[in-house]
């Protein structure tokens, strides 16, 4: 029997002034929250966990700009969102980048959030489960132990734009792709593997959606900035 504990991340993205972190700390610390979630640090209660958004592929150096794994571990960063999809996009991280920065943050005691996800384009030539399972392969090759890995599921088209998936398209992308862990990787990491949704998360969404047995939790982003985001902690509750 498996128990796998709900994951509540929020996203910040390129947000947030001293003042506006000081406002959604202090939101968060007065926040009825279940348990330990993972958001952004220090002037957090403990019971919060940290994540930075992306770290180098290797080891640190004259990678100017870049954030290494060891960095992040040595400020005692344990979470990374890797292969976000505006990374992807804007960044031209390719599935063979992500799965060499997951095997590296893995490798140097990280937890890494792992994001995968379709365009609109490839949904609407029902190619969203091959997408899935293309960008999860590469980090399968990379990588053998994955109890440190979280993945979320974004759907591209969702990200920011309102147009939330249906609790049912979650829910089907996210069996499938606990099936593909199931028949390439192992029963016992399927059975475990995180499988969050992120992608226009709101208050209002998030019961129904979160209500689905392969729905393990949420990757927030906008809604993570706001009040809303206390109701998305606390949708099993
Ligand atoms: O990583 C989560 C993010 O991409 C979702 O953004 O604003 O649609 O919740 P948003």
């Amino acid at each position: 029997m498996c128990s796998r504990k709900f994951f509540v991340g929020g996203n910040w993205k390129c947000n947030g002034t001293v003042d506006e972190v000081k406002k959604i700390c202090c939101m968060l610390n007065n926040g009825e929250v279940p348990c330990p979630n993972h958001i952004v640090k220090s002037m957090l209660r403990t019971d919060f966990q940290v994540a930075a958004q992306n770290c180098w592929k290797g080891k640190g150096g004259a990678f100017t700009g870049e954030i290494s794994a060891e960095m992040l571990a040595n400020l005692h960063v344990p979470w990374v969102i890797l292969g976000h999809s505006e990374r992807r996009q804007l960044c031209g991280e390719t599935d063979a980048i992500v799965a060499e920065k997951t095997a590296y943050a893995l490798d140097n005691g990280l937890k890494v959030c792992l994001c995968v996800g379709e365009t609109l384009e490839e949904r609407e030539r029902n190619e969203t489960g091959a997408v899935v399972a293309r960008q999860t392969a590469a980090v399968a090759s990379k990588i053998c132990c994955w109890a440190n890995v979280v993945i979320a599921y974004e759907p591209i088209w969702a990200i920011g734009t309102g147009k939330v998936a249906t609790p049912q398209q979650a829910q089907e992308v996210h069996y499938n792709l606990r099936k593909w862990l199931d028949c390439y990787v192992s029963p016992h990491v399927a059975m475990n593997m995180r499988i969050i949704y992120g992608g226009s998360v709101t208050a209002a969404n998030c019961k129904e959606i979160g209500a689905n047995p392969d729905v393990d939790g949420f990757l927030v982003g906008g809604a993570s900035l706001k009040e809303d985001f206390i109701a998305i902690l606390n949708a099993r509750n």
